[in-house]
């Protein structure tokens, strides 16, 4: 399965307005922002740098993956959502932001998640706290006729069962269950203290999936590093194609600042940096060196 080693579509630089701002789960809010520019252009698992449109505090922006996009009344892209957790910094700032409040945002950004190739029986999402965010656009993309990018995706999955696995420490952090409930797909939760769902870790559900009539033949991942660093080991001895979607701390997110390499193995079987916010975030889980 290919993938284009750089961006799909050139980023653009705008000022965006927030429109919404919800709390979707503890510490977890969704963030919806007007920007039409890079609403038109972005697809599933691509992200966007945010920062407070004034001021030089905090001086850099931060990177934050797409959760969907937003239509106007004629069915026209014009702004999309993210999650964030309130981590630091930014995050921290951010719950303050009101409706009207003006954003800095450049995107699209990064490779985005492979189309998924027509011949896929099961596509396995497989996500880890806000890492499942990426995987609304991309069940939306699959499942429903939301379509994304510029020009527009084609996608031919229509046979494709679509799958996520979503583990967070416990039922009160997992966050956006109201926008999965999507037909057709299946939906399966972990919590870490048998809050909701399977007790325990979200890659025992992979392992059962993996076990059954209808194992996955695609597996896409997003998370905390332990997590998908044991999600490469599964689908290597599973011998099922994989992505990771990495999540390493970021400056510019346009490839100049070199602040966000990764291990990534090479032709020659030797790793070497690779950026993440250019050649990924999403690499194929086989060349991710942990
Ligand atoms: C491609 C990509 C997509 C992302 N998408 C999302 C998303 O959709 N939602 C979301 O909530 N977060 C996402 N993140 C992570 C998000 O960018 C960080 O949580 C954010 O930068 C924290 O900013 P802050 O100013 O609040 O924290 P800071 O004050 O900058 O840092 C607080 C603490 O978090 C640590 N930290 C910061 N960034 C990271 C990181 N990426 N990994 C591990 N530790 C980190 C710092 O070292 C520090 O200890 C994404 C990251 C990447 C690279
Ligand atoms: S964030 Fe600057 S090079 Fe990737």
């Amino acid at each position: 399965m290919n993938h284009p080693a750089f961006p799909p579509c050139p980023a653009l630089q705008v000022t965006a307005r927030v429109v919404e701002q919800e709390l979707m789960a503890r510490n977890t809010y969704r963030l919806r922002l007007h920007c039409p520019e890079i609403a038109r252009r972005i697809v599933p698992g691509q992200f966007f740098m945010v920062r407070p449109a004034r001021g030089s505090d905090p001086l850099l922006g931060r990177p934050f993956a797409l959760f969907d996009t937003f239509d106007d009344e004629h069915g026209q892209p014009v702004g999309f959502d993210f999650g964030y957790v309130t981590v630091g910094k930014l995050t921290g700032l951010m719950p303050s932001w009101q409706v009207g409040d003006e954003v800095s945002v450049w995107g699209p950004l990064g490779n985005g998640f492979p189309i998924v190739p027509a011949e896929t029986k099961h596509l396995m999402c497989v996500a880890g706290g806000i890492g499942q965010t990426p995987f609304l656009a991309v069940a939306r993309e699959l499942l429903t006729s939301r379509r994304y990018g510029l020009p527009v995706r084609d996608v031919a999955a229509d046979a494709t069962k679509v799958s996520l696995c979503y583990g967070a420490r416990s039922a009160e952090y997992l966050a956006g269950l109201k926008e999965f409930a999507i037909d057709g797909l299946d939906m399966r939760l972990a919590t870490d203290d048998d809050s909701r769902g399977h007790h325990g870790f979200v890659t025992e559900l992979l392992r059962q999936s993996l076990a059954s009539d209808s194992p996955p033949d695609l597996i896409y991942c997003c998370g905390p590093e332990p997590m998908m660093h044991a999600v490469q080991k599964i689908a290597t001895a599973a011998s099922v194609a994989c992505w990771l979607s990495l999540e390493t701390p970021m400056a510019c997110g346009i490839g100049i600042c070199y602040s966000c390499v990764a291990k990534i193995q090479q032709d020659d079987g030797e790793w070497d940096y690779r950026r993440t916010c250019l050649e990924g975030p999403i690499f194929p889980a086989a060349k991710v060196v942990f």
